[in-house]
C-alpha cells in the first residue's frame, strides 16, 4: 500500500467520530429496517445486497445498480462522504451461472476457472455489487456436509490453485476497475471439519493438517491479493474461529502479511454466546474485536456495545482504528472513494453477453465425469429412439444449483430444447419425468438415459445428510428400468458425491453431471451425443458406503496399512476399504497409456524432473488429465500416502504420443512438523505419473 492511501487514510480517521469510526466495522443485510438517515449518518460501513435495500421491494439486474447508487447518494451526504462496501454471495456466477464450484474443480482447468471468475466480476459490479462471498476455500473430506459443493473439494494442491485463479478472476491486476469486485477468501479456517458433516459443527484438527492441509488454499488466496477474508462459524479445537486470535492475527497477519480485513460470517459475533465463550454482545463484540474481526456481519453487536466498551476500556480506541483502516484501506484498493457509483447502462452490455454463455457451456463440458461406460455405448450412436427418463429429464432450475440468488429460470435453455439442440436429426427423444409412465415409453426405447441424483436444495449451506445413497424412490426406479434388459445410461445431477455402488453394478454408463449451470443441458447433450468428449475428473473420493466418511485419498498409513492383507488390518469387515471412485479419477471415450517414465534430479536449484510417454491407445482423440503425485517415505511425523503435486492437460488424436514433464522444487515438499516448524527433511520419496491417485507409473528419488 503506497504511503500516499495511508496519508490519505490517517487523515480520514483523524476525522472521525467514534460514532463513525464504528459505523464503518457494521455491515447489516439490506432490508426494511435500515433507514435512510442511518447511511446519512455514516452508521453503515457495508451492506448485503443492493436490491431492495431502501425500497422494500425485490428488484433484479440493473435495478440493483439503480438501488446502490441511491444508497451511494445517501452515504456522499454523511459528514465525512465514505462510501459503501455492497457484497454479495456471488459463489458460481452472477446471472450466467456457471457450474457449482465441486464442479468446476473437476474441470482441473485454471485458465478457465479464471476466466468465469472474471465473468461473474463483470456481472456483478454491473448490478452495483462491488464484493462477493467467494471464495470458498473449505477442504472437505466428509460429503455428508452439505458446503461440499461451494468448495474444490478434497484437496490442498488443488485448493490453493483454485483460489489463486478465483481471487485474479475477481479482482484481476486493480480491484478498482470498474468490472472487478473485492474476493473474500472464506470461511477462515477448517470449516469443513464440521462434525458428523452437520454444518456450524465443531472441528478438532492437529496443527500440523491444519498447516499441511485446510491453510494452504487460504494463504494461496492472500498471496494472491485476496482484499477479504472471511471467518468461520465453527469450534475449531475449542476456540470459535470468530474469536480465535492466534489464527485470524498472528498467522493471517503476522506470518502471512495479509492487510485488508476480515468480515465474521452472518452473526457469528453475537454466536460467541451460543458457543459459551460470550455472557453478551457486549463481551462477544470485543472477543471478536480482539481477535481480529474487523467487520460485524448481521449481529449489530459492534454497532449496539463498542462505544461502551471502548469507555468501560474492555477495547481500546487503537484496536478500533486499525479495524477501521484495513475497511477503508479495501475501499480505497477498490476505487470506491474515486468513484462509488455504478454505470447503469453496462447492465445490457455485461450481463448474459454471449461469449459468457459459450464459456459457461464450455465449463459445463469440462466439468462432467464419465464414471463408467461399458461397450462404448456412450457417445450415444445408432439408436432411434432414445428415452430420457426420471427426476430431472425435464430439468431447468435444477441445473443451477445451490447459491444461484441472481439466476433468472428463463435464460436457462429448457432441457428438452437442449438435447434436440445437440441430438441427430433423425433420433426420436423422448422425455418423462413420472416414473409410471416412463416405464411404458421405456418398452419401446432402444437407450434409456435416467436423469437422476439431487435436487440443488440438498446440497449448500446445511443441508447435510446422513446417508449419501440416491434419494429416497430413485434406486427402485433403477432396478425397475434395468429390468428391462436395455442399454441404460444413468446421469446424475448432484451437489456432492453420491453413493451409487449398486447402480454401478446395474447401468451401462455413468455420467456425473454436478449442478452444471446455464448452459448445463446443452453440454450434456453435447457429451451424451458425442460432439465432445467428457474431461471431468473427481476432485474428491467417493465412498462405497456413507459409513467409509470421512475418505480421502491423501491419508496417513495406520501400523496396519489399508492395502496390506491379513485379518488385523484397517478394514471393514463389510465392504472393501477402498473408495467406489479414487480422487482424480474420470474416463472418456477414448483410452490412453502411460509408459517411460524417467525421474531426473537436478542439483542446481535441487529440481526433481519427472517425465512420461502418453499414449491415445483407442480411436477418437481425447483430453487426458496427467496427475503427478508423490510420498514422502519417511518422516519425522507421518506423511500422507500420496500427495498431489501437479497436473497438466494433453490433447492428444487417436494413436498419438505426447511426452509430459513435471518439475518438482523442494519447496514443493515442505510440510509441518511435530514442533511446528515448516520445511522438507532428507531421505527417500516414492513419485507417480497416474490418471488418478490409486494408480499410475511409479519412480523414486532421494533429497
Ligand atoms: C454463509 C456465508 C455467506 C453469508 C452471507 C452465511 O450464512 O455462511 O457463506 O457468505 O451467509 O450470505
Amino acid at each position: 500500500m503506497s504511503d500516499t492511501t495511508e496519508r490519505y487514510i490517517n487523515n480520514l480517521l483523524g476525522q472521525m467520530t467514534l460514532e463513525e469510526k464504528i459505523g464503518q466495522l457494521n455491515q447489516p443485510a439490506a432490508g426494511d429496517r435500515i433507514s435512510p438517515d442511518v447511511v446519512q449518518q455514516g452508521k453503515v460501513g457495508s451492506m448485503i445486497r443492493a436490491a431492495s435495500a431502501l425500497a422494500g421491494r425485490d428488484t433484479s439486474g440493473s435495478e440493483d445498480a439503480e438501488q446502490a447508487n441511491i444508497i451511494q447518494l445517501l452515504a456522499q451526504e454523511s459528514r465525512l462522504k465514505i462510501p459503501l462496501i455492497f457484497g454479495r454471495d456471488v459463489i458460481h456466477g452472477c446471472r450466467t451461472i456457471f457450474p457449482i464450484p465441486l464442479a468446476q474443480a473437476a474441470a482441473f482447468n485454471l485458465e478457465l476457472v479464471e476466466i468465469a471468475a472474471s465473468v461473474a466480476a463483470r456481472e456483478a459490479s454491473a448490478c452495483g455489487i462491488k464484493w462477493t462471498f467467494a471464495p470458498m476455500l473449505d477442504i472437505a473430506r466428509d460429503p455428508r456436509w452439505g458446503r461440499v459443493a461451494e468448495g474444490n473439494g478434497e484437496d490442498p494442491y488443488l485448493g490453493s490453485q483454485m483460489a489463486t485463479s478465483l481471487v485474479k478472476g475477481y479482482q484481476g491486476e486493480d480491484m478498482a476497475q470498474p468490472d472487478k469486485i473485492i474476493a473474500c477468501a472464506k470461511h477462515y479456517v477448517g470449516y469443513g471439519s464440521a462434525e458428523g458433516g452437520r454444518d456450524y459443527e465443531n472441528g478438532e484438527i492437529s496443527e500440523p493438517t491444519l498447516r499441511d492441509v485446510y491453510l494452504p488454499p487460504f494463504e494461496s488466496a492472500i498471496r494472491a491479493g485476496v482484499g477479504t477474508v472471511m471467518s468461520a462459524f465453527l469450534d475449531l479445537n475449542g476456540m470459535p474461529a470468530t474469536a480465535n486470535r492466534r489464527l485470524l492475527t498472528n498467522v493471517l497477519r503476522g506470518e502471512w502479511g495479509f492487510d485488508g480485513f476480515v468480515v465474521s460470517d452472518w452473526a457469528s459475533v453475537s454466536e460467541l454466546i451460543n458457543h459459551g465463550i460470550a455472557e453478551d454482545k457486549a463481551q462477544a463484540s470485543s472477543n471478536a474485536l480482539h481477535a481480529g474481526i474487523d467487520m460485524d456481519m448481521c449481529s449489530d453487536a459492534y454497532i449496539e456495545t463498542l462505544a461502551f466498551a471502548v469507555q468501560a476500556g474492555t477495547v481500546t480506541i487503537q484496536e478500533i482504528d486499525e479495524a477501521v483502516r484495513r475497511i477503508l484501506r479495501i475501499k480505497q484498493r477498490a476505487g470506491l472513494f474515486d468513484n462509488p457509483f455504478t454505470d447503469v447502462s453496462r447492465f445490457t452490455r455485461d450481463v448474459l453477453a454471449s461469449d459468457s454463455r459459450q464459456i459457461a457451456r464450455q465449463f459445463a463440458r469440462e466439468c462432467m465425469v464419465l464414471l463408467k461406460n461399458s461397450n462404448d455405448v456412450l457417445p450415444l450412436k445408432g439408436f432411434h429412439k432414445v428415452l430420457f427418463a426420471g427426476d430431472f429429464s425435464q430439468a431447468r432450475g435444477e441445473l443451477y444449483g445451490t447459491w444461484s440468488p441472481d439466476s433468472h429460470l428463463e435464460d436457462c435453455v429448457p432441457f428438452e430444447q437442449a438435447m434436440k439442440g445437440t441430438a441427430p436429426e433423425e433420433v426420436d427423444l423422448w422425455f418423462e419425468q413420472d416414473y409410471d409412465r416412463a416405464l411404458d415409453y421405456a418398452l419401446e426405447a432402444d437407450v434409456v438415459v435416467l436423469m437422476l441424483g439431487e435436487h440443488p436444495g440438498r446440497s449448500g449451506e446445511n443441508a447435510n445428510l446422513s446417508d449419501l445413497s440416491l434419494p429416497p424412490g430413485q434406486a427402485s426406479f433403477v432396478d425397475l428400468m434395468v429390468s428391462l434388459n436395455k442399454p441404460v445410461v444413468m446421469v446424475l445431477l448432484a451437489g456432492r458425491p453420491l453413493v451409487i455402488t449398486r447402480q454401478m453394478q446395474q447401468v451401462d454408463a455413468v455420467l456425473f453431471a454436478w449442478h452444471p449451470g446455464i448452459e448445463g443441458a446443452s453440454a450434456l447433450g453435447e457429451l451424451l451425443f458425442g460432439l465432445s468428449s467428457p474431461s471431468g475428473r473427481l476432485p474428491i473420493t467417493f465412498p462405497r458406503a456413507t459409513g467409509q466418511v470421512p475418505i480421502y485419498y491423501n491419508h496417513k498409513n495406520s501400523g496396519r496399512p489399508l492395502t496390506a492383507q491379513g485379518w488385523f488390518t484397517s478394514r471393514y469387515v463389510d465392504i472393501p476399504s477402498s473408495p467406489l471412485f479414487p480422487f482424480g479419477y474420470g474416463l472418456t471415450y477414448t483410452s490412453f497409456e502411460y509408459s517411460n517414465l524417467q525421474v531426473g534430479h537436478s542439483k542446481h536449484g535441487n529440481v526433481i524432473t519427472i517425465s512420461a510417454d502418453i499414449t491415445n491407445t483407442g480411436k477418437r482423440a481425447g483430453n487426458e488429465l496427467v496427475q503427478l503425485y508423490v510420498r514422502d517415505l519417511v518422516g519425522s511425523v507421518t506423511r500422507p500416502v500420496r500427495q498431489l503435486k501437479g497436473f497438466q492437460r494433453l490433447v492428444l488424436q487417436p494413436g498419438e504420443t505426447q511426452r509430459v514433464t513435471f518439475n518438482l522444487t523442494e519447496e514443493m515438499l515442505a510440510f509441518c512438523r511435530s514442533d511446528g516448524s515448516w520445511g522438507v527433511e532428507p531421505g527417500g520419496f516414492h513419485v507417480w505419473v497416474a490418471a488418478d491417485s490409486a494408480t499410475g507409473l511409479r519412480g523414486e528419488f532421494s533429497l
